[in-house]
């Protein structure tokens, strides 16, 4: 068992401190658990593949699960991944409109990339956090950080330090503290292809950009939907994924509900309105709500994962949770609750 210390960034006289602190620890070949804007990362240095291999470890992450490449700089894209002359200008739009930010580009890899990186993919995942803390780190260390979700697999990724330690304490070095991000869902994943009239985006993740935002720069596609839990597009993105321990069932109304005599049932509502008809469905244990008061998506995608862990923790004996509309953020929304349905 590791010691796992928290670094806190709380106070911007000592980020200096913090960053060096990370980036020592990275450059010495460890693995530190980082703030992003979607949710806390567990880097490492992209190009030592045997760094890489204790993210994995770490996680209990499959190998054929591959993990995003944060740079910090446009040239560094260039560095990791060979952008076909057709797919520059969508790539250089995509770029400029939503980095810093949260949407992953799946491009052509280098060589460079350790392959434990890319799981052997022919392609490399990156992307350009906005959070200072890990755009500090990242320009600190001076090669790109490999970060999954700070969750062990499978899990409910962590949108604060203490959900990182509840899920790797004991098990890394490091968790720096820059308090909780922002966007709480993860990056939006996108393979930008050459279409005939205009680019294709492959949207392989939904996230924080949205189709609606993405459509300006080319016609989105959703791959074709895996039913098994074999060889989807984004390998990672499994049928089950996000799920809590406890049992979680999304209803498309409270008539699908028949509480069983004896069991104690969670509510996860939107936003707390009688008017969908959940609330007074039953004589709920705890209900929580994703947006409280007012029904806001942003809101809801921030709370997400805090709200499904406080349930999770609850004792209750199933979380039943509510529908959001699937329309912009929505969609991300829906999508983590439906793999966290399914055991
Ligand atoms: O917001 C985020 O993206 C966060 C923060 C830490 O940056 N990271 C994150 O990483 O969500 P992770 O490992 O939980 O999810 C990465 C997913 C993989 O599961 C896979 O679906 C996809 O990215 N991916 C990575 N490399 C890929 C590739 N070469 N081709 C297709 N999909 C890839
Ligand atoms: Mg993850």
């Amino acid at each position: 068992m590791t010691e796992t210390r928290i670094i806190d960034a709380s106070d911007p006289a000592s980020q200096k401190k913090v960053v060096k602190e990370a980036v020592d620890l990275l450059s010495a070949g460890e693995v530190v658990a980082l703030p992003t804007e979607t949710v806390y990362g567990l880097g490492a240095d992209a190009l030592n593949a045997d760094a890489v291999a204790k993210v994995f470890a770490a996680k209990e992450r499959p190998g054929f699960d591959p993990l995003i490449v944060h740079v910090g700089s446009y040239e560094q894209v260039d560095e990791v991944a060979e952008v076909p002359d057709n797919l520059r200008e969508v790539v250089n739009k995509l770029m400029k409109a939503f980095w810093p930010g949260p949407l992953t580009l799946v491009l052509p890899k280098k060589d460079c990339v350790p392959d434990i990186v890319t799981s052997g993919l022919p392609t490399v995942a990156v992307r350009m956090s906005g959070h200072p803390i890990m755009k500090a780190v990242v320009r600190g260390l001076g090669n790109p950080i490999a970060a999954p979700s700070a969750n062990r697999f499978g899990r409910i990724s962590p949108t604060s330090a203490s959900a990182v330690e509840k899920e790797l304490g004991g098990r890394i070095l490091a968790i720096v503290d820059g308090g909780a991000c922002r966007e709480g869902l993860e990056s939006t994943i996108v393979r930008p292809e050459a279409g005939e009239k205009k680019p294709i985006l492959h949207l392989l993740r939904a996230g924080p950009v949205t189709k609606e935002l993405l459509q300006r720069f080319g016609k989105v596609e959703r791959p074709k939907k895996s039913r098994s839990n074999e060889a989807p597009e984004a390998p990672g993105q499994l049928a089950s994924h996000y799920a809590p321990t406890t049992p979680l069932r999304l209803l498309k109304s409270p008539d699908e509900f028949n509480p069983e005599e004896g069991r104690k049932y969670a509510l996860l509502s939107y936003c707390g309105s009688e008017k969908a008809g959940f609330i007074d469905a039953h004589d709920w244990e705890i209900v929580e709500e994703l947006s409280p008061g007012n029904g806001k998506l942003a809101e809801a995608a921030v709370r997400l994962f805090f709200v499904l862990r406080k349930l999770d923790e609850s004792g209750v004996d199933e979380i039943i949770a509510e529908p959001v509309s699937e329309t912009g953020l929505g969609v991300a929304i829906m999508d983590r609750l439906r793999r966290a349905s399914v055991r």
